[in-house]
């Protein structure tokens, strides 16, 4: 990766390509990105009531904290509006809804100076999404909900691109997960006892790419980044949104970002649902990526 691309005057289709060779793309808001923050804002005002969301750390008990998000975030991930504005949001930016299928949006928080950072509100590590069972050719959207600040976003380690880091993906299964892990996530205050993937080895974090757009801003990256959570020390609590897409036809032909070191089995794509109708991918499809445990692409190339 070598560039960041402002409001690149691309069609989708070049703008995917740039993505799989590690580019990123921000992008100003469009009236749909303004609104979807918009929603998330007032969701999140409402659930904190009379507390700004930014400053309410420093006024609740991390438990109390931590139980309004458990309640907020499924609230807004689920809500029909988040599917329709993302639906827009796609278009805006020039994307074939009959062709392009997203997750449902996340509400993310970063807590100032380590107040809660596992569990509900968890502080990512250097990761790949990819680690994670999620396809090479998903590409991820970030937006800002309140003005961001250079130490509270996330940050991108553009020299792992091409470099492999030995890391735990081997031992994540995307459907285990689910069964075991996520609906836990509210309970883990103090720490993080769920197995996550994580580098195996010492990571370089500098140099380090930060993005600071203001709201509604979207910046797109693709699943196989090197990113992590920004310490965040600016006083305030971190709201953003991310939603993940792919396109189909890229799903098909197996285009996408390269694997140079992801070992997962499982895949997400029963996940994605069509810009069009919310329709899930063809089972076919979902089949071709969904890999058994321990029966991963690396391990059965190495057979
Ligand atoms: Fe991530």
């Amino acid at each position: 990766m070598n560039t960041v691309f402002f409001d690149a005057k691309v069609s989708d289709g070049v703008r995917r390509q740039g993505l799989y060779d590690g580019q990123l793309y921000v992008h100003s808001s469009v009236p749909s990105s303004l609104a979807l923050c918009e929603f998330a804002r007032q969701m999140s005002e409402a659930a904190f009531a009379p507390l700004d969301p930014r400053q309410a750390q420093h006024h609740l008990p991390v438990e109390r904290f931590a139980n309004i998000l458990a309640e907020l975030k499924p609230k807004f991930i689920h809500h029909p509006r988040s599917k329709q504005l993302i639906q827009q949001v796609l278009t805006e930016m020039g994307c074939d809804l009959a062709k392009t299928h997203f997750d449902v949006p996340r509400l993310r928080t970063s807590t100032h100076d380590n107040y809660l950072t596992s569990g509900i509100s968890y502080a990512f590590h250097p990761h790949r999404d990819t680690w994670y069972s999620a396809p090479f050719c998903q590409i991820n959207w970030w937006l800002p909900i309140y003005e961001i600040q250079s130490d509270n976003v996330m940050a991108f380690h553009p020299r792992y691109w091409t470099q492999p880091v030995k890391n735990g993906s081997h031992d994540y299964n995307y459907q285990e997960w689910n069964r075991t892990s996520r609906q836990v996530a509210a309970q883990q205050i103090k720490s993080d006892t769920r197995r996550q993937p994580r580098p195996e080895e010492p990571i370089e974090l500098e140099p380090q790419i930060r993005v600071v757009c203001p709201v509604g801003g979207i910046l797109l990256f693709s699943a196989a980044q090197m990113h992590s959570t920004v310490p965040n020390t600016s006083g305030y609590t971190r709201f953003s949104i991310d939603f993940r897409s792919i396109h189909s036809v890229d799903a098909l032909a197996r285009r996408g970002a390269p694997n140079i070191d992801s070992d997962c089995t499982g895949t997400c794509m029963g996940d994605y649902l069509r810009g069009t109708d919310l329709a899930h991918l063809p089972d076919e499809v979902i089949r071709m990526y969904d890999t058994p445990p321990h029966m991963s692409v690396a391990s059965e190339a190495q057979v």
